[in-house]
């Protein structure tokens, strides 16, 4: 038995399966981990992100890739996609917006997520905004509870004035007319990672493929892949 049942109710029991992870990672032939991207809206990550799973997807990979946008239409879909659905009582329980405790909440379930589909022996890509220290910082230690270096962090460094001048889905432009409170980067913080695995500079007129070989290359360095 595992040391995570002392960690939660005495009434849910942590069971250990047959197939254990490093069975499943020889059956694919690598061992999982999570690529976590993390910088503001428009700072390239999703593209980055995307780009580096076509390149390990091509040399025969198992990767996923879980995208900030993408998995707010579900899992961490808003209250008013669930209330036609679920109803008001626990469309308020379990939407989430962007106020801090809402990301800390989607943060938390995107890392379980993550650190299960690493622990199926996946490249786990992922792609959030995740502005917050401590959330990431969180997530980090639920991916490395075996013991291992398996949350690689991406920071993908992009000055605020290019994101906004990209401003790909007119996000701050609705941000700096008021209509989206708690945006990132202009009416809610980001707070840089102190020491991430892998920073990129997304403003220095390179490109997406260049960044994304700069995750590759320290994948391998590491022998990650
Ligand atoms: S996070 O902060 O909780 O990690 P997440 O990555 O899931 O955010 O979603 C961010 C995406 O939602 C952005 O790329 C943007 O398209 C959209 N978005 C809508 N409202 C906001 C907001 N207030 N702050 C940041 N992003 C927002």
């Amino acid at each position: 038995m595992s040391d995570k049942s002392t960690d939660i109710s005495q009434d849910i029991v942590w069971h250990d399966h047959s197939v254990d992870r490093s069975m499943r990672e020889q059956v694919l032939g690598q061992r999982g981990c999570v690529v976590w991207f993390t910088g503001l809206s428009g700072c390239g990550k999703s593209t980055v992100a995307n780009a580096l799973d076509v390149m390990l997807n091509q040399q025969g990979r198992a990767t996923t890739l879980l995208d900030g946008d993408n998995v707010r239409h579900g899992l961490c879909a808003p209250p008013a996609v669930l209330a036609g659905e679920h109803g008001q009582d626990f469309s308020d329980r379990f939407g989430l917006g962007f106020g801090a405790v809402d990301r800390e909440e989607n943060i938390r379930r995107i890392g379980s997520v993550a650190a299960l589909m690493a622990g199926a022996g996946l490249i786990t890509l992922t792609a959030f905004v995740s502005p917050y220290r401590k959330d990431r910082e969180r997530v980090r230690k639920i991916v490395n509870a075996a013991g291992g270096d398996d949350f690689i962090e991406v920071f993908v460094d992009t000055p605020l004035e290019i994101c906004e001048s990209r401003d790909p889905k007119g996000l701050y432009k609705k941000a700096r007319a008021g209509e989206i409170k708690n945006f990132t980067g202009i009416s809610d913080p980001y707070e840089s990672p102190e020491a991430p695995e892998v920073r990129l500079d997304g403003g220095a007129g390179r490109t997406i493929a260049e960044l994304a070989a700069e995750v590759r290359d320290y994948l391998e360095k590491r022998s990650r892949i």
